[in-house]
Formats: structure tokens, C-alpha cells, sequence
């Protein structure tokens, strides 16, 4: 594990591990983000029509001609990429896809022009995202007609990376040193970097219309709220129901559109640190496969937040429970509520938003598993906080 001596000296303050500290900075995290970059946007009398709702301190070459995004990442940071890339996709059109480094820089797609390439790691020291990018740029250098609006951006955690020496464009999270290896605060600090850039994209593009935009930002700006109280009540939440994993087999984790990536980073928290088998599945995608696995000792956990796709994900979980596994429902109090064998509720936001709060839940019942097992958190086996080699 890669910690430096600076590392090594931040406070665990008054809480068990660093890993439930970060947990509950993100609340901060979240607060200064919206102070910072959404400042400009308050929704007040004095707020005009040509106002500009985001500031991101980016140059205009990483927004001008931009016709495609492709983005690199490797674990946690591969599933904030995936959000991010639903978010530009969805609310700023832009079609985006997301790569494994690792397997990006041994087969990468046709090279194309007016392409933006984002590679996200938290670390900034991730040998195969910076690998993959490194081959990008090698690949750009090499062709004899240079492709025009070719960029890269990196996004980080740490000003002092290789990444920031590797990339010309910079997006800093500004979460704090993590010490945890499993991810937490780092994630949602990605997570509002890709909304920041989505709102930014979408708003020179015109991509949806003003009053979308402003609802968005009003729903982000209430975030550090709804983040605080949330925080508090799965912690104590999540504890409790930390004993009914005792004697599970595996666990497998359902969640549709935006918050697909949300199972998929639950399990592989539940993984990281509880070592226990989980899979995460877009829950529309059961039915071909995972459905076999479950049983009374094979839960489910499932992320039901109403909107377009909000029914499906109920006769998902019906079905689920057709073959006796038992349902724990990460969704918002409703007439639905009476389905799930145990809940984990979350207020009722917008779908774009939910992912900044679904989160929330799978890092503490991990985290809870984990301690409830007597496992060492914070250093989990055969893991690194950052991984130097291929
Ligand atoms: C390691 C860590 C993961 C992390 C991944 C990517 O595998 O254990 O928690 O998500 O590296 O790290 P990065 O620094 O590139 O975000």
C-alpha cells in the first residue's frame, strides 16, 4: 500500500476507521463543491437569463469541436466514469464511452477527430490508466495529418501526479488526502466533477433547455442537506443490518440507467472489504443469468429510484422474491416500500441526482459487513490504495 508519510499522519478524528471519516466528509465535500462551482448559479432574484450556472476553471479547447468522449479509468473510478458518461450522454449529448485502461492500451478503438479523452483516477498514479493515455497520445502524435480538437483532460485527486504532468488539462476533486483503500469520498468527488462538466457541456450546447438546467443545479446546490442527514441515518441503519449478511453465499446488487454503476460499485465495496462474492447487474439483465444464483441466502440489493425505468425495477425485485432471496430496497418511502424485506430509504430526488445519494447506503453497508465481520477496513488483503504496475 502507497502512503506517504504526510498520509500517514492525518487523524482518524473520533471515528473507528478512516473509511467511515471519509464516508461522512463527503457532506463537506459536497458543500464546498457547490460553493464553488455553482456560486454563479444561485437561484435568486438577482440571477439572469445569460448567467453562466457552472464555473469550471477549463480552457475552451476542451469544449470547442467536441464530437465524442472517450474516457479511461480502472476500478471506482471506472463506475464514476460510467455515471459521467450517462450524464454527457443523456443530458448534454454527447456520446461518451468508457474503457478499462488496462484494456484500452492493448486494443483501443479507431482513432477519430473532434474526440475528447478523459482519464480519471483518483491517485493520479495508476499504472494502466496512465499507460492507456500515454498510448493516445503516441497514437495522436503519430499521424501524419493531425486530428483536429484532439484533447485530453485528466481527473484527479492529487495536484502532485504523474497524471498532472502527463495532461495539459486539469479537473482537481479537491476531496482530501483518502486513506482508505476503498474508495468513498474520492468516488463522489468524481461524481460531482462529471456533473460539473456535464452542466458546463450542456449549457454552451444548448443541449437541454434553461429551466432543466436550473433544476439540476437547485437539486445539487440542496445536496450537502440531503448528504448530512443521509450519512447519519444509514450509519446507524446500516449497522443494524450488518448481522443478516452472517451467512450469505453472495450478493447481488441490481440497479438500472443512471445508477447501474451504483450496484456495481456496491459490489465491489462489498467485495473490496468484506470479501464477500457480489455481483452487480443492471436489474433488466437478471432474467439472463444471475436469477439462477438466487435463494434464501443469496440477497438482493436493490436500487429503486422512481423515474423512467422505476416500475421495471419493482417486478425485478418481485421476482427476486418469487425465488426467496430476500430484497433490500434502496429507495425512497413509498406505496412500493411493502415489497423489500429491508430498507434502506432515500428522500425523493431527481434521477439525475440519485446516484450522489444511492451511494451512500452501499459504502456503509459494506463498511458495517466489514467491521461486523472483525476485518481490518481501512487495509484490506491483497489490496493497494494504488496500483504502480500492470
Ligand atoms: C486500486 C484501488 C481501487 C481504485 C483503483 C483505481 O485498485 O484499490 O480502490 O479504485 O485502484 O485507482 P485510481 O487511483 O486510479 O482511481
Amino acid at each position: 500500500v502507497l502512503l506517504t508519510n504526510v498520509e500517514q499522519k492525518v487523524d482518524k478524528g473520533h471515528f473507528r476507521h478512516f473509511m467511515l471519516k471519509e464516508i461522512y466528509e463527503q457532506a463537506e465535500i459536497a458543500a464546498l463543491w457547490v460553493g464553488k462551482h455553482l456560486a454563479k448559479a444561485r437561484i435568486d432574484s438577482k440571477y439572469l437569463q445569460s448567467d453562466s450556472l457552472i464555473s469550471l476553471s477549463l480552457d475552451d479547447e476542451v469544449f470547442e469541436g467536441i464530437e465524442r468522449i472517450q474516457i479511461l479509468a480502472c476500478g471506482t473510478s471506472r463506475h464514476a466514469s460510467l455515471i459521467g458518461a450517462y450524464l454527457l450522454e443523456q443530458f448534454a449529448g454527447i456520446p461518451t464511452s468508457v474503457f478499462y485502461a488496462s484494456e484500452f492500451r492493448y486494443a483501443p478503438p479507431p482513432l477519430l477527430s473532434n474526440t475528447l479523452t478523459i482519464a480519471v483516477t483518483q491517485s493520479g498514479e495508476t499504472a494502466d490508466t496512465l499507460a492507456a493515455l500515454q498510448m493516445e497520445q503516441k497514437r495522436l502524435e503519430a499521424r501524419a495529418d493531425p486530428l483536429c480538437n484532439s484533447c485530453q483532460l485528466g481527473i484527479t485527486n492529487r495536484p502532485d501526479s504523474s497524471l498532472t504532468r502527463q495532461v495539459s488539462h486539469l479537473l482537481y476533486i479537491s476531496a482530501g488526502i483518502e486513506i482508505g483503500v476503498a474508495a468513498t469520498k474520492t468516488f463522489l468527488g468524481q461524481l460531482l466533477t462529471f456533473y460539473g462538466l456535464t452542466l458546463a457541456f450542456a449549457e454552451r450546447r444548448n443541449s437541454c433547455s434553461k429551466s432543466e438546467l436550473r433544476a439540476l443545479v437547485t437539486e445539487l446546490q440542496e445536496l450537502p442537506y440531503y448528504l448530512r442527514k443521509l450519512i447519519k441515518e444509514h450509519d446507524e441503519l446500516c449497522a443494524n443490518l450488518a448481522e443478516n449478511f452472517d451467512d450469505v453465499r453472495g450478493v447481488v446488487f441490481l440497479g438500472r440507467g443512471i445508477n447501474y454503476p451504483i450496484a456495481l460499485e456496491g459490489a465491489l465495496k462489498l467485495k473490496e472489504i468484506s470479501y464477500i462474492q457480489a455481483e452487480g447487474y443492471p436489474a433488466g439483465e437478471m432474467k439472463h443469468g444471475p436469477i439462477a444464483l438466487l435463494d434464501p441466502e443469496v440477497p438482493v440489493v436493490s436500487i429503486a429510484v422512481p423515474g423512467r425505468v422505476f416500475s421495471k425495477v419493482i417486478s425485478n425485485c418481485q421476482e427476486a422474491k418469487a425465488r426467496d432471496a430476500k430484497v433490500i430496497g434502496i429507495t425512497p418511502i413509498g406505496p412500493e416500500t411493502k415489497l423489500f424485506d429491508m430498507l434502506l430509504p432515500i428522500p425523493e430526488v431527481s434521477e439525475w441526482l440519485s446516484p450522489l445519494l444511492t451511494v451512500i447506503p452501499m459504502q456503509l453497508l459494506s463498511y458495517h459487513i466489514a467491521c461486523h465481520r472483525g476485518l481490518d477496513v481501512d487495509q484490506p488483503r491483497n489490496l493497494a490504495k494504488s496500483v504502480t504496475v500492470e
